[in-house]
This record gives C-alpha cells, sequence and structure tokens, in this order.
C-alpha cells in the first residue's frame, strides 16, 4: 500500500466545510436564477453583440427627444466609449441606453447616481438631469483589461444659449 498524505483532522474539517459554503453558494445561485429569475441589472432588453452594427447602436450619440429630453445611445469597449465625448445643453433630463461590443464593462458618471454594469448581450438604462453646466467625467469601473484605467469620457455641459443678454 502506498503512504497516504497525512491530513489533519481539523484541516479536513475545514476542507469540508469550504465545499458545503461553496455547494451553497452555488447553489443559491441557480435557485435565484431559475425559480427567482436573477439576472444582472440591466433594464434595457437583450441583443446580439455580432449585429451591434445593425442595432439602434450603429450609431451611438445624443438624440433630442423634444423638450429638455434627451436619448444617449453609448457603446462601451476595450477600451473606450464610443461617444468619448457628450454635449448637453444644462437642464437636460436624459436616458442613458449603454451595450458592450466585447467585455463586461462599467459606467459610473460622476455627480450623479448613475453606476452601470456594462454586460455584452444587454442593454442598461438609466437617467440623470444635468442641472449644472460644466464637465462631468464619466469612467470604466470594471476591470476590463490592460488599458481598463484608460477608459473614460466626458460630458459636456453647456449653458443654454438663449437669446436674452447678461447674466
Ligand atoms: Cu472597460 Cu474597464
Amino acid at each position: 500500500m502506498q503512504q497516504q498524505i497525512h491530513v489533519d483532522k481539523y484541516e479536513r474539517y475545514w476542507l469540508n466545510a469550504v465545499i458545503v459554503v461553496l455547494g451553497i453558494f452555488f447553489a443559491s445561485l441557480i435557485v435565484g436564477a431559475v425559480v427567482y429569475g436573477a439576472h444582472p441589472t440591466v433594464e434595457g432588453g437583450t441583443l446580439n453583440i455580432l449585429k451591434l452594427d445593425e442595432s439602434e447602436f450603429a450609431s451611438p450619440g445624443v438624440r433630442h427627444m423634444g423638450g429638455n429630453q434627451y436619448e444617449v445611445r453609448m457603446v462601451a469597449q476595450t477600451w473606450s466609449f464610443v461617444p468619448a465625448e457628450i454635449r448637453l445643453p444644462a437642464g437636460a433630463d436624459v436616458t442613458f441606453l449603454v451595450t458592450s461590443r466585447d467585455v463586461t464593462h462599467g459606467l459610473m458618471i460622476e455627480d450623479t447616481l448613475i453606476n452601470l454594469q456594462i454586460v455584452p448581450g444587454h442593454t442598461s438604462e438609466a437617467r440623470a438631469v444635468f442641472e449644472e453646466p460644466g464637465e462631468y467625467v464619466f469612467q470604466c469601473h470594471e476591470y476590463c483589461g490592460r488599458n481598463h484605467h484608460a477608459m473614460h469620457g466626458v460630458i459636456i455641459v453647456e449653458e443654454e444659449t438663449t437669446a436674452t443678454d447678461g447674466e
């Protein structure tokens, strides 16, 4: 008979405990997905990333929906956002619709509550109102590879240029 590696009694307890805990986690993941329909925090539906250029994301950018309503479609990809610069008038009430061309990215826009996970095959949706003119930096906050740190952009909110003079 071969000599067996000695495993201490308590070490074996802990090994088994870890296996049981991982089993519970995995089971709850499956139960959550199958029984409760848990899914990534995306609300805008699904799409085929191989057909992005035939979808509503073929020409991402700002669309004026009337009044102060705007829609911004963005594509996140390694390692940039398209578009990376967005111009909006002050007071714009913006719905962001964002998807990924490749891997999972994130979108966080400063001075807003927008903090999205951008999952390929899904559209993430969020809304924000930009009252104050200025620059709002946005960035990817899900590690997505070598140039993750360089994946950012800016929203430039401009004072509404109306016919009125002075302040
Ligand atoms: Cu994209 Cu990090």
